[in-house]
């Protein structure tokens, strides 16, 4: 868990960004963001541009949105950067490059994290990548390693599924070595072995460009995280958005399954034990 950020940063939002803060309530922001970085490749489209072009100027977003995150204090930013069906479902060259393009981020932005007291994590099967891109991910990771603002985890060869399975498999081994009676596993011993055993879950989702879809990413914990989707692609997407989102989830009531503050229970005593059918 990180410190939280001892002085606050929000005069360092610019003014566009400031007047949307200032509409939040600063004792309700949420904990953990989690987004779907959908939409370089439609921004590209509609630029007539090279599909890799929307990946560039989606990796200037990441920044800026990771500068806003840590401006306002939130202690986890987690992106969805690359999944494991885009790892088998993409053509070579794309993957190389996203993966080029990635290596390029962390060597030009470890600095802006640092300044930003921003630490940088990972969650998926990143030993399946090249070496030169883990190097690159070890670096990063330990050079702002003493970090104590945002936590920024990027998912990389990620998919929730293999997530599961790869938790299973951790937790079975577990109840091998005698560690643990299977009959006494409980919904916590499964997080303890997920790849966010150590993060809260995601309170807020947003997914860009506009698909109702989860992808594969983080089904176990975003169990109650409320969904926010914009049809902004994610190269036009900004800190700003991220607030607005925020705002959006302000208004939201969450109630886990449970039911509103001050709702009266039905007086269970006065119904009649029988009436099952529907009044007409
Ligand atoms: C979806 O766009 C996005 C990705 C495949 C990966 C996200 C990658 C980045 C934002 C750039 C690099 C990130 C870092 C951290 C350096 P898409 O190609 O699926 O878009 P489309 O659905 O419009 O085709």
């Amino acid at each position: 868990m990180p410190l939280s950020l001892n002085f606050s940063r929000v005069h360092e939002l610019p003014p566009d960004e400031l007047a949307v803060y200032r509409r939040l309530d600063p004792a309700r922001l949420p904990r953990h963001v989690a987004i779907i970085m959908d939409g370089n490749g439609r921004w590209a489209g509609k630029r007539r541009l090279k599909r890799f072009l929307g990946h560039q100027q989606g990796a200037e977003s990441v920044q800026y949105v990771v500068e806003t995150a840590s401006r306002i204090g939130l202690p986890w930013l987690t992106l969805y950067a690359f999944s494991l069906e885009n790892n088998l479902k993409r053509p070579k060259a794309e993957v190389t490059f996203l993966m080029r393009l990635l290596r390029t981020y962390l060597t030009n932005n470890v600095q802006r994290m640092n300044d930003n007291n921003v630490r940088i994590q990972y969650i998926g099967r990143t030993h399946e990548l090249e070496d030169d891109v883990r190097e690159r991910m070890d670096w990063a990771a330990e050079a702002t390693r003493h970090n104590t603002g945002t936590v920024l985890t990027l998912a990389l060869n990620y998919g929730a599924r293999s997530e599961l399975l790869d938790a299973f498999k951790s937790l079975h081994a577990e109840i091998n070595r005698n560690d643990l009676r299977l009959e006494d596993v409980t919904e916590q011993d499964i997080q303890r072995h997920l790849y966010t055993a150590h993060m809260p879950d995601p309170d807020l989702l947003i997914r860009t460009s506009g698909e109702m879809r989860i992808s594969n990413y983080l089904l176990w914990q975003i169990a109650y995280a409320e969904i926010f989707v914009t049809e902004r692609l994610w190269p036009d997407f900004r800190g700003i958005h991220m607030l607005e989102a925020i705002e959006d989830y302000q208004r939201r009531e969450r109630r886990y399954g449970g039911l509103s503050d001050g709702t009266e229970s039905d007086d269970i005593a006065s119904l009649p034990a029988n009436q099952t059918t529907l009044v007409p």
